[in-house]
Order: C-alpha cells, then sequence, then structure tokens
C-alpha cells in the first residue's frame, strides 16, 4: 500500500491537481447517476472532490461513505467537505480500497483510483459482492494515452532516466473498452456503458507540470529514491520533448480519461 507516500502527496495534490481534475469528477458523477436515496460508496477518496457533485445528486438523502488508505487524506475530506457545506453526513473512513465497510452498496465509485492497486480483480470482486440489487459500479481513469500528450512525454523521460522502472505507469491499460471490459468480466461485472472525456488543463510552465507530478500527482511514488541529479535528468530529457524545449514553455492539453459503468453479470 502506498498510503504514506499520498500522506506526503496529500497537499501539493489537492492544490495542483484537485482544482484541474473536477470537471473530470464532474462528468463521471453526471454518468454514474446517483439517485436521491441511494446508498453511495467512494473508494480512494483522496481530498473527496467527488463528494460534493455526488451529495448534489443525492440531494441530501441516501447513505455517503468515503474511504482511503491515507489518514492524511481522509482529514482533507472532511475538512473539504465541511467547507463546501455538504448538507448530509458522510461516513469518512481510513480504510483499503477492497473494503467496502459491511455494506450493501447502490453505487462504488473510484475515481483515478484502480491504476495503482496491484490487485485489482480481488477489489473489483470485493465491489461486486457488496452491490445492492440493480447496483452499479463507476470507474474514472487516465487515458488512452496519447503519444504527444505531456503525461506520455514526462513518462517517456522518465523511463529513458530511469529504465529500471520499466513503465511508470501500468494504469494505461484499463482505459481502453476492451481491457476494462475484460478486467470486469473476470470479477463477475459487466460493462454497460463506456465513454471517452476530455477536459483541458493549464500550466503556466512545463517545470509547473513535472513538479506537480512529482510532488502530488502520479510519479510521487516513484521518483522518491531518484536524487537530486537524476531528477535533474529527467527535467531536462522531459523538456528537450517539447515544443519550445524548454522548462518555461506553457501547456495547456486536455488529456483523454475513460468512465466505465459496470454493474453484476447476471447470474
Ligand atoms: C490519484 S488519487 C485519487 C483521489 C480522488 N479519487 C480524486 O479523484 O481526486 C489516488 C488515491 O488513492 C489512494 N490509495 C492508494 N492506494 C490505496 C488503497 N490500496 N486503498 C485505498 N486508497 C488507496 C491514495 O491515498 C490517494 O488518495
Amino acid at each position: 500500500m502506498r498510503g504514506n507516500c499520498w500522506d506526503r502527496a496529500a497537499s501539493p495534490y489537492f492544490d495542483l491537481w484537485v482544482p484541474r481534475l473536477i470537471p473530470y469528477h464532474e462528468d463521471l458523477i453526471r454518468r454514474a447517476v446517483p439517485r436521491p436515496g441511494e446508498r453511495v460508496l467512494v473508494t480512494a477518496a483522496g481530498p473527496g472532490a467527488e463528494l460534493l457533485p455526488i451529495s448534489r445528486a443525492l440531494e441530501g438523502t441516501g447513505m455517503l461513505a468515503a474511504t482511503d488508505s491515507s489518514p492524511t487524506m481522509i482529514e482533507h475530506a472532511r475538512a473539504e467537505a465541511q467547507k463546501a457545506g455538504i448538507a448530509m453526513p458522510i461516513d469518512f473512513r481510513v480504510a483499503d480500497a477492497a473494503d467496502t465497510l459491511g455494506g450493501t452498496w447502490d453505487l462504488i465509485v473510484s475515481a483515478f483510483g484502480l491504476w495503482q492497486l496491484e490487485d485489482r480483480d480481488e477489489v473489483l470482486r470485493s465491489w461486486s459482492e457488496a452491490l445492492g440489487e440493480d447496483g452499479r459500479i463507476a470507474v474514472l481513469e487516465w487515458g488512452p494515452p496519447e503519444p504527444d500528450g505531456p503525461f506520455q512525454l514526462a513518462e517517456l523521460a522518465l523511463v529513458h532516466t530511469a529504465p529500471e522502472l520499466g513503465g511508470a505507469r501500468r494504469g494505461w491499460a484499463l482505459a481502453s473498452r476492451e481491457s476494462m471490459g475484460e478486467l470486469l468480466a473476470s470479477s463477475g461485472l459487466r460493462l454497460v456503458r463506456h465513454a471517452v472525456i476530455r477536459n483541458t488543463m493549464s500550466f503556466g510552465s512545463a517545470e509547473g507540470f513535472l513538479q506537480a507530478l512529482c510532488n502530488g500527482g502520479a510519479f510521487v511514488h516513484l521518483v522518491e529514491g531518484l536524487g537530486r541529479e537524476r531528477l535533474g535528468a529527467m527535467a531536462e530529457a522531459f523538456y528537450a520533448r517539447l515544443d519550445p524545449p524548454s522548462a518555461r514553455t506553457p501547456l495547456s492539453f486536455a488529456p483523454a480519461a475513460s468512465i466505465a459503468i459496470a454493474q453484476k453479470s447476471p447470474a
């Protein structure tokens, strides 16, 4: 589990990524359609940006729980829910993604959580078992990958500098309809809806983007042991791939993310 790593990353994740992710969360929740009175579990909730659109859709009724393995993330989520004035009780728990809190759920949500889990099959099976009748699972993941996108260019630079990491981010394959369908099927679930969405995100400079990735994003656990020299080499390798090739190049792009809505397969 990378709980400690995400504990350290919680503040930069919240400051640097969450504002850019909110349009993706809103797209996910629009497609997951939480209905008033439903019981909703948000897994790997991080600082909980998904909770506001869900609570709005629930109109303050039903049940809402949020889990994450990082205590610091859960503290952020609790504080943010209070600040946002969410008008329904939320059960915040430090728990693994596979833990469904002994409940039966109408909707289980995972935004940018599944990619990092080693035991995805097991996690999905536990979600499947915890679904009520007509219950559904809503998953949001980055991808399909775009060869010239900043995420991929940064990943190429990382692998170029630290080949031992052997492919930084293993979750990209999750984004395709076929692989997501297969993963779900192996856990007793069927894909009922799949959509690719894009929202624009901007960074004032390539350097700011890379710092956000390394301090609060998907590279957090990868760059920990790299050391200053190799971090510098990775940054140079990244900037060299940009047009113009500079740390100061501003980035504005619309990375693809995939939404999968799944239900239990008929017995
Ligand atoms: C990229 S963040 C996503 C947070 C949030 N869902 C969002 O979309 O903003 C990934 C989160 O997964 C959590 N996480 C990592 N491994 C986990 C595990 N095994 N069980 C539960 N949460 C986990 C991390 O603590 C982190 O908060």
